[in-house]
């Protein structure tokens, strides 16, 4: 039921506070064997298809950062390409919402195959992907009706935020203190994510008119602003149908850049402080061309100034800022679909559950 909104997309991105948390307090014991299996384990491999491949993108960026540890991101589909770097002593973990992904599904059984161990995170308990994992995790974000992932992908992102600290911890890079630390900043989500939805409603609504009349978008970013930067890119053409590209901020001169023409909306993502000085730059080379510019910031960011158009989520805290800077863009999708007058929640060609390879 839609309980009053016009939409399950709309529904759902507001139930986020709420499953965000549900998610945290489903941190479990199972969160701490996984993640000490990581910490021991040979190479790690992360899998995963659509907008669970740019959470597991997240995971390989973070754990890098907290853990110096390696993490090897492929999607799912291409798995053919991965699975002769397999060896007994390597771990996959598959990430799927529905746990039923066929591509995702096909990757874990080849490197189950091989020998390795499994680790899931999905959304559905029983579902087939965690049933043939050997240490299956999980969300609490509900079902998601909408086909369009949006609750879904921000308490992945929250899971594995805490996964990717734990393993920071089995791997000895930080101590209990600064776990429960980090933990304490994690538990501030659910609320800064309701103030996130109320300050971004209007933001989005208003620049939805712009989006929607114009045929492409870029969406930009740096470091782990990229996953969510290939996040906001994914729902705008998914459910809106304006051609969106997700691109490294850096890589958008080597080609990108060329289409770019007075009036071309480039949405910028900003998570990590000390990549702000080359954003900058990319801004400038934007705006030298005309491009209309967008920022998505934190707090403190220094960037503010440099775009045309800007969203502020509550907070500077790298940690929490790729679930918040999310949100603004799920909305921008979400109005940018409303004003071209399609149905969100049933985006054509789509199906929420992708079981043929
Ligand atoms: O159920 P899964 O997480 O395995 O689904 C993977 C993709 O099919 C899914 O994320 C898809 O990209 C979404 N419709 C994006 O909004």
């Amino acid at each position: 039921r839609k309980e009053g909104y016009p939409h399950f997309m709309l529904k759902e991105i507001h139930e986020q506070p709420r499953v965000i948390g549900d998610t945290i307090f489903g941190f479990s014991k199972d969160y701490e064997a996984a993640a000490s299996t990581l910490a021991s384990s040979g190479n790690i491999f992360i899998t995963a298809a659509g907008t669970s491949f740019h959470a597991s993108l997240y995971f390989s960026l973070l754990t890098a950062r907290l853990a110096g540890k390696k993490v090897i991101p492929f999607i799912s589909s291409e798995y053919e390409s991965y699975a002769n770097l397999a060896n007994k002593e390597d771990v996959l973990v598959a990430v799927s919402q529905s746990g039923e992904t066929i591509d995702t599904l096909m990757a874990l059984r080849s490197f189950k195959e091989r020998g390795c161990k499994i680790i899931s995170l999905t959304n559905v308990i029983g579902s087939v992907i965690s049933r043939e994992s050997h240490l299956p995790v999980y969300m609490k974000a509900g079902p998601e009706i909408g086909v369009a992932a949006t609750k879904t992908f921000t308490t992945q992102l929250t899971a594995l935020t805490w996964l990717s600290s734990l393993v920071s911890f089995y791997t000895g890079k930080i101590g209990r203190d600064e776990l429960s630390e980090i933990k304490g900043r994690i538990m501030k989500l659910p609320d800064l994510a309701t103030r996130t939805i109320s300050r971004s409603e209007g933001w989005a609504r208003r620049l939805s008119q712009v989006i929607s009349s114009r045929h492409s978008v870029y969406y930009l970013g740096r470091g782990l602003g990229l996953p969510i930067a290939l996040e906001g890119a994914l729902k705008l053409k998914e459910i809106a149908y304006v051609h969106a590209e997700g691109y490294p901020a850096g890589e958008s001169k080597h080609g990108p850049i060329a289409l770019v023409e007075p009036g071309f909306p480039v949405v910028f993502v900003s998570i990590e402080k000390n990549l702000e000085r080359k954003l900058v730059g990319n801004i400038e080379e934007m705006k030298a061309r005309g491009a209309f510019t967008i920022g998505i910031f934190g707090e403190q960011s220094e960037l503010v100034s440099r775009v045309d158009e800007r969203i502020i989520v509550p907070s500077s805290d790298e940690l929490l800022l790729p679930v918040l800077e999310t949100i603004p863009l799920q909305l921008l999708a979400y109005y940018a679909a409303v004003a071209k007058g399609y149905d969100p929640d049933k985006p054509r060609n789509l199906a929420k559950t992708v079981t043929v390879e």
